[in-house]
């Protein structure tokens, strides 16, 4: 047997054994006696009888254990073309400081603090700082506008927000503050102390605001604090993801499993040791940057890149390997739609040869599916394994890998591989029926999933059995729908449901068509993810128009797309719009979405049974060209 097929039956046949063993990989304040705590299912929890502190496992173990000179956080800022380097010492005075201004400003353990930040330093900062004194963070993603961050501000209902003056998009920046102010104001139940990093760059500054903290000025006379121990199954944070309603959901993260998880990762699935450099060219806003900027490499004592630029233009195509060689890079995780925008830009990897990467072993790719051909390209232009792995916000860390640390398997173009020890990965089909291999279906995890996964939804547990646990009993909804081939390879093609996945963001149609339908020329709407070849998928909008109402489609589409700017961000990338008679619908009044996106893909497409009027498809079809 080797040695994954031993990994995976023993996670499966005796978990007690195998989690516990890799819960030996994390300090403890009492180490767990039992790993799965079942009474309660389908709702688990991991480690129910330890106490840890994250933050001390990130920073204060490596520094006792004498690492302290050892780099822990490399800055790189194609923006500003400035670099920062902090030591695992100075990481932990800096955050240690921070945890004393957040303490001395009412925070307390179990109270929540969002973060909006662009990827500076002081993002991981807060987060570890509010690990430290046990407090729940709440990270924000900077593309989003005022209006999702108020929206979040009111599900988490946070003491305090960190923030910063702005971030530095190509040719622009993002001022944050009006931002922040407007969702404050907007928000039901505002955050009381706000704390702002100013950014030379970025006009504003907590000065303008009445009551707000100036970041460096509170820093200056901070009181560190120590590592306050939390129960394992304590949140460490919440991270809301787009759902198929426009409210996302506050997927909570415990501290113990977590920990265990990303532990245990680091070395078995990307085969990074202590003192490595890794990097994770992704953002602190979405699950990627949180498991894999911050922990995973951190608890570990690895070295973490943090890079604030894009792969192409912030100067050139050669952005990415730059930053490789300049810092020696081991191994790097990006989402596919990175590599091909690098490949659109420099076909033949002439910008490549300029740098010296040879210190790279692998690239993992992640966030959508990595197509066969950006997989052939990257493959062969860096010649290095270029490894695809499946996973989502609610997991935190792979479901299917190639587990290089473990056991290095072939690698299929299209397949993220095998599951990863501790998720029963099944297909199944509407019924719930199990699917053979190489049928098409959902994709689903036979409960206990492993630690590290989400605990639940932020008080809605109604909606975490809802969205996840009630389709099929004893088993989690993933979401995803695709097939095992006969060599329990997976392959995960696409969602199936309303989640549309652009350029490695999350995003959910119904948000979109929530702004749209508020247009007051707009009668009904449907949006829908069409295939883009950089993004992976961008959203397309349908409208029908209220009877009677005259508006040039071009004016139409300007006001939509700043409408969808103002209240979800840029980052919705949102700029099609056509002005259809009607949309299609079942009897029942459903929209025909799967449909509309075959017509619109120009896929082949079946007339669902259930039309209520075959001829509203039709017209569409030929307004399309399909
Ligand atoms: N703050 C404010 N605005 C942001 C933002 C942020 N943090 N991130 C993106 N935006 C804006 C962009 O400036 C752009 O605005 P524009 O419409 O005015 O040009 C818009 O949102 C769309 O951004 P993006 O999807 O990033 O597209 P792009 O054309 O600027 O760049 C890529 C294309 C492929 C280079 C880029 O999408 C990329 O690097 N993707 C990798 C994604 C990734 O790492 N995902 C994480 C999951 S692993
Ligand atoms: P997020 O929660 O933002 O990480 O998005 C998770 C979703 O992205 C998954 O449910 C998939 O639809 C998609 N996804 C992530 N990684 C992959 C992958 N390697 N292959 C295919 N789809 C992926």
């Amino acid at each position: 047997m080797g040695r994954y097929s031993e990994a995976f039956a023993q996670a499966r046949d005796d978990r007690e054994t195998f989690w516990l063993a890799a819960a030996e990989g994390v300090d403890w304040v009492a180490p767990p006696t039992t790993a799965l705590d079942d009474s309660a299912a389908p709702f688990y929890r991991w480690f129910p009888d330890a106490t840890l502190n994250t933050s001390y496992n990130a920073l204060d173990r490596h520094v006792e254990g004498g690492h302290g000179d050892r780099t822990a956080l490399i800055w790189d800022s194609a923006m500003i073309g400035e670099t920062r380097t902090f030591s695992y010492a100075r990481l932990l005075d800096e955050v240690s400081r921070f945890a004393g201004v957040l303490s001395s400003n009412g925070v307390a353990a179990g109270d929540r603090v969002v973060i909006y930040m662009p990827m500076i330093p002081e993002a991981a900062i807060a987060m570890l700082a509010c690990a430290r004194i046990g407090a729940v963070h709440s990270v924000v993603f900077g593309g989003f506008a005022a209006p999702e961050l108020a929206s979040r501000i009111d599900d988490a209902e946070p003491v305090a927000i960190v923030t910063a003056s702005g971030g530095l998009e190509p040719g622009r920046s993002v001022p944050y503050l009006p931002m922040v102010a407007r969702a404050v104001e907007l928000a039901a139940s505002p955050p009381v102390t706000v704390v702002v990093k100013d950014r030379p760059e970025i006009t504003g500054s907590a000065a303008d605001h009445d009551g707000w903290l100036d970041w460096d000025t509170t820093m200056a006379d901070a009181r560190p604090v120590g590592p306050v121990p939390v129960a394992a199954t304590d949140p460490l944070y919440i991270l809301y993801t787009s759902g198929t309603t426009g409210k996302p959901k506050g997927v909570v993260r415990d501290n113990g499993g977590h920990a265990v998880a990303l532990t245990w990762s680091m070395s078995t699935i990307y085969g990074i040791e202590p003192g490595d450099v890794w990097w994770t060219a992704s953002d602190v806003g979405w699950v990627v940057g949180h498991s894999y900027i911050v922990y995973g490499p951190l608890l570990i004592g690895a070295t973490t890149v943090m890079y604030e630029g894009k792969p192409v233009g912030t100067p050139d195509a050669g952005a990415f390997w730059r930053v490789v060689a300049d810092h020696g890079v081991r191994a790097l995780f990006t989402a596919p739609t990175a590599i091909r925008a690098i490949r659109k830009a420099d076909p033949d990897a002439a910008e490549l040869a300029r740098y010296d990467t040879s210190s790279l072993r692998t690239l993992f790719a992640a966030g959508e599916r990595l197509d066969p051909d950006t997989f052939g390209w990257a493959t062969r232009v860096l010649g290095v394994p270029v490894v695809d792995h499946w996973w989502q916000t609610e997991t935190g860390w792979a479901i299917a890998a190639n587990l290089r640390g473990l056991e290095p398997m072939p690698l299929k173009a299209g397949s993220p591989t095998v599951p990863v020890p501790g998720y029963r990965v099944g297909v199944v089909d509407a019924e719930g029926t199990q699917l053979a291999a190489g049928e098409e279906g959902n994709i689903v995890i036979e409960l206990p999933l492993p630690p590290g996964t989400l605990a639940g939804l932020w008080h809605d547990e109604e909606r975490f059995r809802t969205s996840y646990l009630s389709a099929f009993e004893g088993y989690y909804l993933t979401g995803d729908s695709g097939y095992v081939d006969a060599d329990g390879y997976v392959f995960v093609l696409g969602r199936s449901d309303d989640v549309i996945n652009v350029a490695g963001h999350r995003l959910s149609t119904g948000s979109i068509e929530a702004v749209v339908a508020s247009h007051p020329a707009v009668a009904e709407c449907a949006v829908i993810g069409i295939h883009d070849d950089l993004k992976g998928q961008r959203p397309s909008g349908y409208v029908v128009l209220k009877a009677g109402v005259e508006i040039e489609p071009d004016t139409l589409r300007d006001e939509l797309v700043a409408m969808v700017r103002d209240e979800i961000g840029a980052v919705a990338t949102f700029r099609d719009v056509t002005v259809v008679p009607a949309l299609p619908k079942t009897r029942s009044g459903k929209i025909l979405r799967k449909t509309m996106r075959q017509i619109a893909d120009h896929q082949d497409y079946t007339v669902p049974s259930t039309i209520e009027d075959a001829d509203v498809l039709a017209d569409l079809a030929k307004q399309l060209g399909g």
